[in-house]
C-alpha cells in the first residue's frame, strides 16, 4: 500500500482542523499531497494565526488548486485515500454530482472511481435538505463523512486538543493511526 494522501483544504470555518491534519500528519512517514482552495485561503486568514505559506509549507508536495494536470487528478496517480478539511458545502455539492470543476473535486472524485477512501469534513449550521442530501449521494458513492463535531467525554483541556482528538478519528478512516485514546468504557 502507498503512504500518500490528498488532503484538500476548503473555504469552510474550521481551518484549525487543516492544520491540525497536517500537523498530525508530519509527525508520520505519510506523503501528503496538498491543495488548499481560493475560499480556504480567506478563511484561514480570518481565523487562525497561520500565513498561507506556513500551511503549505506543511505539505509535501503543493498543487495549485486550478492545476487539473497535477497527479492527482489521475488514478492512475496511486494513493492511499483522500481528506478534505474542512469541506465547505459548495465542494460537497460538486463532489456528490461529479462536477470535478477544481483539482480539488477532480481529485475526489478519482478517488471515489478508484474506490479508495474518501474522507470529508463537511461543516455548515444548521444544514439544509440540499447538504444532508449531498452528504447522503457521497456515503452511497463509498465516502465517508465524518463532520468535525467534537467529543467530550475525555474532558479535553484546550480547544486543540478537542480538535486534535477529532482529526485523529478522521485520518483512521485513511488507515492512518495515530495515538487516538481508545474508548475502555464507562461504570454504570
Ligand atoms: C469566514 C468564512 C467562513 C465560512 N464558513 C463556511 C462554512 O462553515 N461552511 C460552508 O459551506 N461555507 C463557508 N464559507 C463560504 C465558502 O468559503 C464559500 O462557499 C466558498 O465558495 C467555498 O469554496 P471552496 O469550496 O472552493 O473552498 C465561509 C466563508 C468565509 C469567508
Amino acid at each position: 500500500m502507498t503512504d500518500r494522501v490528498i488532503v484538500g483544504v476548503t473555504g469552510a470555518t474550521g481551518q484549525a482542523y487543516a492544520v491540525s491534519a497536517l500537523e498530525l500528519l508530519d509527525r508520520t512517514a505519510v506523503d501528503v499531497h496538498l491543495i488548499v482552495s481560493d475560499a480556504a485561503r480567506v478563511t484561514l486568514r480570518q481565523e487562525t494565526d497561520y500565513a498561507v505559506g506556513d500551511l503549505l509549507e506543511l505539505g509535501d508536495a503543493v498543487h495549485d488548486v486550478d492545476n487539473i494536470g497535477a497527479e492527482t487528478a489521475s488514478g492512475s496517480f496511486r494513493t492511499a485515500g483522500m481528506l478534505i478539511t474542512p469541506c465547505s458545502m459548495k465542494t460537497l455539492a460538486a463532489i456528490a454530482h461529479g462536477y470535478s470543476g477544481n483539482l480539488i473535486t477532480r481529485s475526489a472524485d478519482v478517488t471515489l472511481k478508484e474506490r479508495r477512501p474518501l474522507v470529508l469534513m463537511p461543516r455548515e449550521s444548521p444544514f439544509n435538505r440540499i447538504h444532508l442530501e449531498n452528504m447522503l449521494t457521497v456515503t452511497d458513492a463509498g465516502g465517508i463523512v465524518v463532520p468535525p463535531f467534537p467529543s467530550f467525554y475525555q474532558r479535553p483541556d484546550s480547544v486543540e486538543e478537542m480538535v486534535d482528538t477529532t482529526m485523529k478519528r478522521a485520518l483512521s478512516q485513511l488507515g492512518v493511526d495515530l495515538d487516538h485514546d481508545e474508548w475502555d468504557g464507562v461504570g454504570a
